[in-house]
This record gives structure tokens, sequence and C-alpha cells, in this order.
């Protein structure tokens, strides 16, 4: 069993600027509406919405939804499934989707879609990650924080098979060769 700390990937202090500046953005963008509504996928994106929510200089609520993820590094992924929906209507709100990681894209696609149907007044998407090479979908990216290679990344919410969820930098497993 490997007990080696991740490599440093993305710094504590990175990862700070960044959101930083994605709060800044989103701010600047949403500075008329009245509030936006900003929507965690869970669990990777805890984290990452508990900074970036802080990092906004406007008005904004918080919601969550859980989608099944990853069940290991390795198997292939089966259907994404809503596991928890919203507890709140987003009709005529400002939605902004808030994820850890796009990927193959799946998952943003699938609740894009799930929640365009609900009439929200406007619906984007904000990712801290995306990893283009494993694209399957078109699907845009609003606010983007680093683009990566395609290697499993843990750390700042990111985990592999749960563990390192709390790391407070991004990191590469030291014996991942890229899986
Ligand atoms: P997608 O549907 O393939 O885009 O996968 C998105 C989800 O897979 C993310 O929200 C993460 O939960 C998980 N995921 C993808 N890549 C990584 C990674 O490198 N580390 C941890 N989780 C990942
Ligand atoms: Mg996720």
């Amino acid at each position: 069993m490997n007990r080696e700390e991740p490599k440093v990937f993305i710094t504590g202090e990175a990862i700070r600027r960044r959101v930083g500046r994605l709060g800044r953005r989103i701010s600047k963008d949403y500075a008329q509406v009245e509030n936006l509504h900003l929507v965690g996928v869970l669990r990777g994106s805890f984290i990452f919405l508990a900074d970036l929510s802080r990092a906004l200089t406007i008005p904004r609520t918080v919601d969550f939804l859980a989608v099944a993820s990853y069940e290991t590094t390795v198997a292939p992924k089966g259907p994404v499934r809503l596991i928890t929906d919203l507890r709140t209507d987003i009709a005529g709100k400002h939605v902004l989707v808030v994820e850890d990681i796009v990927d193959t894209g799946d998952t943003l696609d699938y609740l894009m879609s799930l929640l365009a149907l609900r009439a929200p007044a406007s619906l984007k998407c904000c990712a801290l990650l995306s990893k283009p090479a494993s694209r399957n979908k078109e699907g845009r990216i609003d606010y983007q924080g680093f683009e990566i290679p395609d290697v499993w990344v843990v750390g700042y919410g990111l985990d592999d098979r749960e563990r390192y969820r709390a790391l407070p930098y991004i990191g590469i497993r030291s014996d991942d060769g890229g899986d």
C-alpha cells in the first residue's frame, strides 16, 4: 500500500490566486443580476465551492447536487446518475454549476442538459480543472481554472478512492505513471 504523499502539481498558493481571479471575473460578469445561484457538484467540488463562493463580491446563494463518479481510477465509467437533487427550484434563477474537474465531459453534459430543462434565467458552468485530452463532448466550460494533462490528480476536494480530498494542494500520486 502506498502511503507516500502525492507530488505537488498545483500549489495551494497558485490555486488561491486562480480562484481569486475567477471570483473577480464572475463577480464582474454577474454584477447586474440580483443573485447568483451556485450549484456545487458533490463531492469533489466542496472545497473549490467554499473558496469560490467567498471570492465573490456579489449576492449569491448555494445549493448542491450529487452524481455518481468513478468507483475506481481504472474501471470504465458507467452512465452518469443523479444521486441527490437540488433542494430548491432553479426556475428564473441565474445558475452557475461548480465542478471540480471536467474529464470526458459526460457529467457536465448530463447536468447542463438536466438543469436547462428547469428553465433557469441563465445557466453557465465553472470548473477548476479541465483535461481536454479525454473529452468526448464539445460542451463548453464558461469559467475554467487550469487545463491539465490526462493524469489522475488528487487533493483540494479531489480523491483517489476517497483518499486525499483534504490535501491543501493538487497533487499526483507518486506511483502514478499516468493511469
Ligand atoms: P467526466 O464525466 O469524465 O467529465 O468526469 C468528471 C468527474 O470524474 C469529476 O467530477 C471527478 O469527480 C472525476 N474525475 C475525473 N478526473 C479525475 C481526477 O483526475 N481526479 C479525481 N477525480 C476525477
Ligand atoms: Mg466532480
